[in-house]
């Protein structure tokens, strides 16, 4: 990227691999619909309307394209999935809830680059002929809805939008939603029940997938934000060259949000699977802050199971088979699986020996049982139960026995509930307390062990 400056002054990385980050943070580029008409904007576009959709839909499932919001499912797969009998409206739906703490790319991507979204939209609304589309965004990201709707309205100005899109005849209208500040608005059934104007309670799969019975009950495709970008440059490059980035079965780029104990934390493009956990920490990131030992990763988004510094990962089978320290994980799907975690929505939580697990563990905790939607009990009383459990370890009150409870509690969460939430609230306790429990034990009080914990019985225990 030579001849580039960057409005911060912070130059990519040589490891980086620019695609869907292409202009954030440019010098010379705004989010107006000039600056991306004057780079070849929506060129594709004008490219895919003269294509059979298709040749589109196929392109992408080419591609390999996974998805980027969280549960990196083949993107093309899922346009396929409409019934071909459908005589119902379909609708496209892009995910711009990013709630999962750890993950702030598409804020950036709404704020700096929203036409290279309303490009990559278009494209996939004519693929799997969707005339209205929505862009569901959250509560907290009140500039980011005010910039796209100005590029929805530039869009429509030049004819990008609208009808008969560039003589056509393919008629789309993009309308912006604004969320009310709740993650499980994320899910993407929840995000529909809210987009109907109900209480956002997710539904249960099956029969609710939204391919098939979404929106109003009709086909409905819902993408992440990133995942719809990367349409417009798989129609630009076309699928083999855009696969041949990335490793095999974990395709193209993808954005790292880091953040924790790292020297520079931030957004790094990279092919996936191309660089490791060692190279993204050490070298990208600028290493530990200093004199810190690295002490768990958690690689995907809070709700993904937590990498201990010192675990060694067997993946691979029979002669494939290899084993990886946490430096050597490559940062890609199918190996972050493997070693029992997942790459989720590319939110890579560092933490070093200067944390308290119980602390970290406490603070996911707190989210969770704060964001829960209350629908199924196990994750509605679950969530609440493992938040005060923590809150007791860290304020001292808690017993060791209380970390067996709190398991437990975690373990009769996971797979009992309507929506993946449960899973994301109860692994990391489940991972914290497999991986963690000796220093979640420290931070008990062996004294309170059957104790019925009051002011009085904690007052006894202190010896006061
Ligand atoms: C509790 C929960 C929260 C989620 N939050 C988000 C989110 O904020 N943004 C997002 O794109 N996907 C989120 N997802 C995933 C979506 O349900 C859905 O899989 C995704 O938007 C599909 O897009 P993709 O295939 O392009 O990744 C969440 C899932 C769950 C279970
Ligand atoms: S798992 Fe939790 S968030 Fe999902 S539907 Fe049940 S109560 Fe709501």
């Amino acid at each position: 990227m030579s001849g580039i400056s960057y409005k911060s002054g912070r130059v990519p990385h040589a490891k980086e691999h620019r695609v869907v980050f292409r202009n954030i943070d440019r010098v010379g580029w705004d989010s107006s619909i000039a600056t991306y008409l004057g780079e070849g904007g929506y060129e594709q576009l004008k490219k895919a309307l003269a294509l059979p959709k298709q040749e589109i839909i196929d392109e992408v499932k080419k591609a390999g394209l996974r998805g980027r919001g969280g549960a990196g499912f083949p993107c093309g797969v899922k346009w396929g999935f409409i019934p071909p009998t459908n005589t119902k409206p379909v609708y496209l739906i892009c995910n711009a809830d990013e709630s999962e703490p750890g993950t702030f790319k598409d804020r950036y991507i709404l704020h700096q680059d929203p036409h290279q979204l309303i490009e990559g939209m278009a494209i996939a609304c004519f693929a799997v002929g969707a005339n209205l589309s929505y862009i569901y965004i959250r509560e907290e990201f009140p500039e980011a809805a005010k910039i796209v709707e100005k590029a929805i309205a530039e869009a429509h100005e030049k004819g990008f939008l609208g009808k008969n899109i560039q003589g056509s005849g393919f008629d789309l209208e993009i309308y912006v939603h604004r969320g009310a500040g709740a993650y499980i608005c994320g899910e993407e059934t929840g995000l529909i029940e809210s987009l109907e104007g109900k209480r956002p309670y997710p539904r249960i799969k099956p029969p609710y997938f939204p391919a098939a019975m979404g929106l109003y009950l009709c086909p409905t495709i819902v993408n992440n934000v990133e995942t719809l970008c990367h349409v417009k440059h798989i129609l630009e490059i076309g699928a083999d060259a855009w696969a041949k980035t990335g490793t095999p079965n974990n395709t193209g780029t993808r954005i790292l949000c880091v953040s924790g104990d790292v020297q520079k934390p931030g957004y790094y493009e990279v092919e996936v699977g191309k660089v490791t956990m060692g190279e993204v920490i050490n070298e990208m990131c600028g290493g530990l802050k200093p004199g810190r030992e690295l002490k768990a990763v958690i690689p995907g988004g809070s709700s993904a199971k937590v990498l201990r510094a010192d675990e060694v990962f067997t993946v691979g089978r029979g002669d494939d088979a290899r084993q990886l320290t946490i430096w050597d994980i490559p940062m890609d799907f199918d190996t972050l699986a493997a070693c029992g975690s997942m790459a989720g929505s590319g939110g890579v939580i560092v933490i070093d020996d200067s944390r308290s697990i119980s602390w970290v563990l406490n603070n996911i905790n707190n989210f969770y049982a704060h964001e829960s939607c209350g629908q199924c009990t196990p994750c509605r009383e679950g969530s609440l139960w493992m938040k005060k459990i923590t809150d007791r370890v860290v304020a001292g009150k808690a017993s060791p026995s209380d970390i067996d409870t709190l398991y437990g509690v975690a373990k009769n969460i996971d797979g009992r509930t309507i929506c993946a939430f449960g899973e994301a609230c109860s692994w990391p306790t489940e991972s914290f307390v497999e991986k963690f429990r000796d220093e979640l034990v420290s931070d008990t009080r062996p004294e309170l062990e059957g104790a019925i914990v009051n002011a009085e019985t904690l007052t006894a225990a202190a010896g006061l």
